[in-house]
């Protein structure tokens, strides 16, 4: 089952995106947030991660194209995390430089979050955000998620947990 959405593709990854995931997660706009742009098999890895939960959980990250190009425009997806020794459910979204600012995250985080309560019965999603990272936390504030508690992440860094329930 995949998210649907007005203008944008949902579909499962695999190691043809390469060139376009270690593109989009290599970019130091993209990964400022995170503790170090990805190199390219930090990226082939991402996929084979992903791949394993589309196989055991039935969803993760997807690739993102536009529905009338087919340009890729980045992942977006749901993803256990954990946080504070609990397991949560984590709305993920990356869009590339060159195609921000268009809704494409708002949009395809709305559709992840749709498919995660109305067709897998979640009744929880969270985001785990960076203090900083303002555009990620307008997204997760338009899709209904609020911010819940400051905490640190598996590194030690700090963030904030954004969350919805349902
Ligand atoms: C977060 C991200 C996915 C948003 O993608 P996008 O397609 O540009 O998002 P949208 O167009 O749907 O909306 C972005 C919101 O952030 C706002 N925004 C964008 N850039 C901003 C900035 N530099 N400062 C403050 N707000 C900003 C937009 O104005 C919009 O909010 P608004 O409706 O209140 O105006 C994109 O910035 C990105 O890929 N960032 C790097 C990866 C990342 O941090 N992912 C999240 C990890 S938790």
């Amino acid at each position: 089952m995949l998210p649907e959405s007005a203008r944008l593709r949902f579909r499962e990854m695999s190691l043809d995106d390469l060139d376009d995931l270690a593109g989009l997660l290599g970019d130091r706009e993209v990964m400022a947030f995170y503790p170090a742009p990805m190199t390219r098999q930090d990226a082939a890895r991402w996929i084979e991660w992903n791949q394993g939960l589309y196989r055991s959980r039935g969803h993760g990250l997807w690739v993102l194209t536009l529905r009338e190009s087919g340009e890729f425009v980045g992942d977006c997806g749901l993803t256990p995390q954990i946080v504070d020794g609990v397991e949560e459910l984590e709305v993920g979204y990356h869009v590339r430089p060159a195609l921000q600012g268009q809704g494409y995250a708002t949009e395809a985080a709305a559709a992840s979050r749709d498919l995660a309560r109305d067709e897998l019965g979640a009744r929880r999603l969270t985001a785990i955000i960076h203090p900083d990272n303002r555009p990620s936390q307008r997204v997760a504030e338009k899709i209904g998620l609020r911010p819940e508690k400051r905490t640190r992440d598996s590194r030690g860094d700090d963030i904030v947990l954004y969350a919805a329930d349902w």
